[in-house]
């Protein structure tokens, strides 16, 4: 099983630039070349929110007409930059959670992959706070997650969420992670020892950290990265390094691998 995550898109309306400066369209035409030319082929492609940048539909319009070449599976989460409502009547075939209370306005979604006689599991929570850079786990949707994670105990599971669970050192960006529901979401990994990992976005940075001793991998932005920048009372600024995606391998016997990827053009590769 392979499944390529992409983050923090940030696709705008043509003609313009995100934060005033980067082109995010182009940037993610690179990492849609860079997808495309993997061999294998992935399984699925997961876009781990701030998909676009202001939750304009006409955004939503842009980034499906980006991603088409593709032409594999894919599930989206929104980020602190999305609209859910507009997210979801634009990706109208995404398996949305409906028939619990709330969740109608919730963007999120349970997902069985099959993997030989194994299945593994995914299941994309909405931490989104209308109108706020930071995120959250209310009582709904921790309720909701606990309902799904009890309905297949046995089964290997990773959670995805836009906003991570961690507190990185990037001290900004700190106080706009997961906030509320932290505490809540690291007691309900210890009651379900199958959440193998918790993929996130958000940071604009490939990061890895824990919460209760369960891995979570952050992806980097497809487009422009938070500046590497530990000092405290700094302010994060973005930069244009090279950015990329992660590509998750899973294997029953194995376990998940994260190999970091890079898109864009550089010389090679050679025989060593
Ligand atoms: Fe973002």
């Amino acid at each position: 099983m392979l499944i390529a995550q992409l983050s923090d898109c940030h696709i705008t309306r043509p003609g313009v630039l995100a934060s005033g400066r980067v082109d995010t369209a182009a940037l993610l035409q690179q990492a849609v070349a860079s997808v495309a030319a993997l061999a294998p082929a992935p399984d699925l492609l997961l876009l781990s929110g701030d998909l676009v940048d202001s939750g304009h539909p006409a955004e939503y319009a842009r980034l499906r007409a980006l991603l088409a070449p593709l032409r594999l599976p894919m599930r989206l989460l929104p980020g602190n930059h999305d609209d859910r409502v507009a997210l979801r009547e634009a990706f109208p075939e995404q398996p949305w959670a409906a028939g619990v209370p709330f969740a109608q306005s919730f963007a999120q979604w349970v997902t069985d992959l099959p993997e030989g006689a194994a299945t593994l599991r995914l299941i994309g929570l909405d931490t989104v706070i209308p109108g706020r850079p930071g995120g959250m786990l209310c009582r709904e949707r921790l309720d909701w997650l606990a309902d799904t994670l009890a309905q297949a105990p046995q089964r290997p599971t990773l959670l995805v969420l836009h906003h991570p669970p961690l507190h990185t050192g990037l001290q900004e960006m700190d106080g706009m992670n997961l906030g509320e529901g932290r505490e809540a979401l690291a007691g309900l990994l210890g009651r379900h020892p199958q959440v193998q990992a918790i993929l996130c976005g958000h940071l604009h940075r490939h990061i890895h950290g824990q919460l209760a001793g369960v891995p979570v991998i952050v992806a980097p932005s497809t487009a422009h990265q938070i500046a590497l920048d530990l000092r405290p009372g700094h302010p994060a600024l973005f930069n244009l390094e090279p950015p990329g995606y992660l590509l998750h391998r899973w294997r029953l016997a194995e376990g998940l691998v994260t190999l970091g990827a890079v898109s864009g053009d550089w010389p090679g590769p050679y025989p060593f």
